[in-house]
Order: C-alpha cells, then sequence, then structure tokens
C-alpha cells in the first residue's frame, strides 16, 4: 500500500514538474492575439472581447478632411506609429501565412488583428504619392498620462510625400500590405486584391522617391521610431513580400540586385545594424531567411546568410551575435532596451528556418560544427518558455498568463481606472496619482508581453521603468506564429 502511494505521489510529481515545464501554448496563443484589441484605436466593433476599452480617436485626419481613424497604438501610449504599426502587422500576416493552420479557433481573431491595421492603412496610403505615416504629437502625447478614450492632446497628421519621401516607412507598409494580401488570398480575394494593389503602389512611391523620414520629419519622429539603420532593407524587404505575394520576376530581380546595398551581414554592427537583429528597424535578416525558404535553401547570398545568422544566435557558437543570461537564459543583442522584442523575433526566423531546414532534408554547417534543424526549434523553445515563466525570477513575462505575471505594466489605458469605472474625464496630467499609485493596474491587458528583464535576468515591476514594464505591439506579433506552432508541436 504505502509503496503504491508513494509511486503515486512520485508520478504526480513529476507529471507536474512536466506540466509546468511544458507550458500552454494554446492559452498563451489565445491571449497574445487578445492583447491587439487592447490597443485598438478608433470605433470599437461590437465583438470585442476586451470590454474596459472604449472607442477613441475618432477624428483623426478630420481637420485635413481625410480619415485615419482606426489602426493600433505602438505601446503604452495613445500614439498611432506606423513604422512600428507596419512591422507588427507584417510579422501577424507572417504568422498566419506560416503557422495559421496550427492557430484552430484563433485563426479568425488573427485575421481580425491584421484587418485592423490593414484597414487603416488602406486609408493612410489612399492618395498617390502622399502617404500618412503617423498620427498624434508624440511631445503633446508623452506629456500626459490620460486614457485614450479622453485624449485631447494634438492629433497631427504626418505625412511623407515625392518632396519629402520615408522610403523606411513606406517600405514597410508596402511589405504590410503584400504579406496581407496572401493572409486574406483563400478566404476573402477581393480584399486580397486590393491590399496587393495598394502594396504595388506603395513601393513603387517608396522605390522612386528615396529618402528617409528621418530627414523629411525630423524631431516628429526622431528619437521615437528614428529609421537607424537605412531605408534599403525597408525597400528589399516589401519586394520580397511582393515577390512572395505576385511569383513576379521584376520583384525578385530587385531583391537580387539590391540586397548588397544592405550593410554587410558577414561585417560588424554599427549603430544598431543588422546583425543578429531583426525588428521594426531591421529586416536584412528577415529578407535572407524567406527568401531561403522561397528558394529551397539554393540560392545564394541569402541561403549562406540565413545558416550565418542562425549559426551565429545559438548559444552553443563560440562567436554569438547576441548575449545570452545566465539562464535559463534569453538572448539578446548587445544593445539594450526592450529586450523582449528580440527574442519573439529571432525565435520566430529560427523557427522558419528550421521547418524550412527540414523540408529540403538540409542540415546547416555551422564553424563549430553540424546543426540539425531541430536544434534551432529547441532554442526557439526555450525562448517562448523563457517568456512564459521558466526563468530565474519564475514569473511569466506575459500578462495575464500564469500566476505570477507584471501587474503594473507602464501603459495609460490599462493602469487608469476604466471608463465604466469611472466614466469622468480624468485630465492630461489628473492621471499622475495612477501613474504613481502602489495598486497594480485596475484594467488587466490580457496578453501583453513587457520590455522584459535585464540581461541578468532581473524584473523590475514598475510603471516608472518603461523600458522594462511596457508592452509593445512589436513584442507580440511574432511570438503570435511561434506560440501557434508550439500549441501544435509540443511534446
Ligand atoms: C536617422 O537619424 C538617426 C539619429 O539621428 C541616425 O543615427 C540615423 O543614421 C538616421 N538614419 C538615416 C537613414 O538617415
Ligand atoms: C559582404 O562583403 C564581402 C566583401 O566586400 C563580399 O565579398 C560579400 O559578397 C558580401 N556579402 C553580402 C551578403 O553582401
Ligand atoms: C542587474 O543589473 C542591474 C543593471 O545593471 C543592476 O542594477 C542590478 O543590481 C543587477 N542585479 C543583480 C541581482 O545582479
Amino acid at each position: 500500500m504505502l509503496r503504491f502511494s508513494l509511486l503515486g505521489a512520485f508520478a504526480l510529481a513529476m507529471m507536474m514538474v512536466f506540466v509546468d515545464s511544458q507550458h500552454d501554448y494554446a492559452d498563451a496563443l489565445t491571449k497574445s492575439i487578445l492583447f491587439f484589441e487592447g490597443q485598438r484605436s478608433g470605433k470599437l466593433p461590437p465583438t470585442q472581447r476586451m470590454t474596459w476599452r472604449k472607442d477613441s480617436a475618432l477624428e483623426d485626419g478630420f481637420y485635413l478632411h481625410t480619415n485615419l481613424v482606426g489602426g493600433y497604438y505602438d505601446a503604452g501610449d495613445n500614439v498611432k506609429f506606423n513604422f512600428p504599426m507596419a512591422f507588427t502587422t507584417t510579422m501577424l500576416a507572417w504568422s498566419v501565412i506560416e503557422f495559421g493552420n496550427d492557430m484552430g479557433s484563433d485563426y479568425q481573431h488573427a485575421l481580425e488583428a491584421i484587418r485592423w491595421a490593414t484597414d487603416y492603412f488602406l486609408k493612410c496610403t489612399r492618395i498617390p504619392n502622399i502617404l500618412f505615416v503617423q498620427v498624434g504629437d508624440p511631445y503633446g502625447d508623452h506629456d500626459c498620462w490620460e486614457r485614450p478614450e479622453d485624449m485631447d492632446t494634438p492629433r497631427t497628421a504626418y505625412a511623407v510625400s515625392a518632396k519629402h519621401p520615408g522610403s523606411e516607412v513606406s517600405g514597410e507598409i508596402a511589405a504590410a500590405l503584400a504579406a496581407s494580401s496572401l493572409a486574406f488570398k483563400s478566404v476573402d480575394a477581393p480584399y486580397s486584391k486590393a491590399l496587393l494593389d495598394r502594396a504595388v503602389m506603395v513601393f513603387k512611391f517608396a522605390d522612386t522617391y528615396r529618402g528617409s523620414y528621418n530627414d523629411s520629419l525630423g524631431k516628429w519622429v526622431c528619437p521615437f521610431y528614428c529609421d537607424f539603420n537605412g531605408y534599403e532593407d525597408e525597400l528589399v524587404w516589401a519586394a520580397t513580400w511582393l515577390y512572395k505575394a505576385t511569383n513576379a520576376a521584376e520583384y525578385i530581380k530587385y531583391v537580387r540586385d539590391n540586397i548588397y546595398s544592405i550593410s554587410n551581414i558577414s561585417t560588424s554592427s554599427t549603430n544598431g545594424g543588422s546583425i543578429g537583429e531583426f525588428g521594426w528597424d531591421a529586416k536584412h535578416a528577415g529578407i535572407n531567411v524567406l527568401v531561403s525558404e522561397m528558394t529551397g535553401n539554393k540560392e545564394e547570398p541569402f541561403s549562406s546568410n540565413a545558416g550565418r545568422l542562425v549559426c551565429a544566435l545559438l548559444p552553443e557558437s563560440p562567436t554569438k551575435w547576441v548575449e545570452y543570461s545566465p539562464g535559463p537564459s534569453f538572448l539578446n543583442p548587445l544593445s539594450g532596451g526592450c529586450n523582449m522584442q528580440h527574442p519573439t523575433a529571432l525565435s520566430f526566423l529560427l523557427l522558419v528556418h528550421g521547418r524550412s531546414l527540414d523540408s529540403t532534408k538540409s542540415t546547416i554547417s555551422c564553424d563549430f560544427g553540424t546543426t540539425t534543424p531541430s536544434r534551432l526549434i529547441q532554442v526557439a523553445k526555450s525562448q517562448v518558455d523563457y517568456i512564459l515563466g521558466t526563468n530565474p525570477a519564475g514569473m511569466s513575462y506575459m500578462v495575464g498568463y500564469g500566476n505570477k505575471f507584471p501587474e503594473f505594466i507602464h501603459h495609460r489605458g490599462s493602469s487608469l481606472p476604466s471608463i465604466d469605472q469611472h466614466p469622468e474625464r480624468i485630465g492630461c496630467r489628473d492621471g499622475d496619482p495612477y501613474f504613481a499609485s502602489k495598486s497594480p493596474n485596475p484594467n488587466v491587458l490580457t496578453g501583453a508581453v513587457v520590455g522584459g528583464p535585464l540581461i541578468n535576468d532581473t524584473y523590475s515591476d514598475s510603471r516608472v521603468d518603461s523600458v522594462q514594464s511596457e508592452p509593445a505591439t512589436y513584442i507580440n506579433a511574432p511570438l503570435v506564429g511561434v506560440l501557434a506552432y508550439f500549441k501544435s508541436n509540443s511534446r
């Protein structure tokens, strides 16, 4: 008897360890998509599930006699920054294209999350050779701690044009529209075609009138989402997506002709360069992985570059392009700030490249030995598990997932009482006491992944510490695809 129950207890303990380290990827996936409803700007639909959020910014663009209502707030503020919003959209679309079959009932919600952005981008790109790239004066906005529903800060709309170009932001919008056209191809053909037609037009504009929106818009975009590493990568990235969406030879020719214009992947990184980084400003790594997948890992320099990238990301590499925390660890480029955007985006690339190598029965010869596709997938899984709670702090970095998660996130809407609880207006600085409050945020921004811990695995759950406690759409977007994969393919 005794022996039996001891064995039973032992088995149970083993099971708990097992369950604990496995994580509930399905639950995390659902939440990671739900987060986007919390970031919505504009008129919310009756199907809105995150009900503490209400309509906001219903007259964006009206002072210019144009309708720019909709889209997403990027993070914990109420500005619509189209450059990171477009990258977010490209990654949501890539998640659906690559892993939509693994999403189950969340597939529809993922499409809704994409459409919320693409409907807005169609408005921003309606007038030929004029492209709206941002709504909301970032200085006015950042000076207030205000709910989006109460917003009374200047909703200035910023545009680029032939005379004042912005090839990085237009290029990324073209990429987002082309990738989204693929995500909608089988479910809404007319919408898919409208997105693709617009992508073609926007790319032509981006490529014909070359320049950085840094120069055209100055302090309205820098230091917020300043384009650090040039616009060439966004142009090639857009052409890559247009090739995937159209199969037209002109686009792959553009990619082949221009890949060498991007800072060389084998030289060392300067100023946030493209090495070991993939995010709203750096697309080089994504181009190499995507082109490799489309060409069966046969075409140079894409295939070698993708191989070099993934080798340099692995913890066993003696010449890593990233740093690992002590552990169990997360990977990070050597530059600081909003750490969790890196493991989510780079894990996405590890997964896509791992699967593509697997489908062509290939391995990679790294300088330190042969690496199999399953090793890439294993490293991606370690990163997701870290985010979900397998880490030294023993907490999940996704709000609302697991037993312990960030409760003091740097997010205006989440930290102020909701309109339902407090219908009266809360003015610009009247939110300050809520910002300083020692109580957890009243509204749970379910699914939001925060900027995350420092490289020594410590985390400060404090609204003041925005680098660590602020969520952002581009942290979550690649994670959607990664979670879908592990939902269907764990154990
Ligand atoms: C944009 O501005 C930043 C900061 O001034 C600078 O480092 C970067 O090189 C600029 N990018 C381009 C493409 O001009
Ligand atoms: C990087 O630069 C070297 C030297 O200029 C060149 O040989 C190589 O082809 C370049 N590779 C890529 C991918 O641009
Ligand atoms: C972690 O790093 C931060 C920033 O460098 C430092 O202030 C803190 O003391 C470190 N914590 C531990 C436990 O090492």
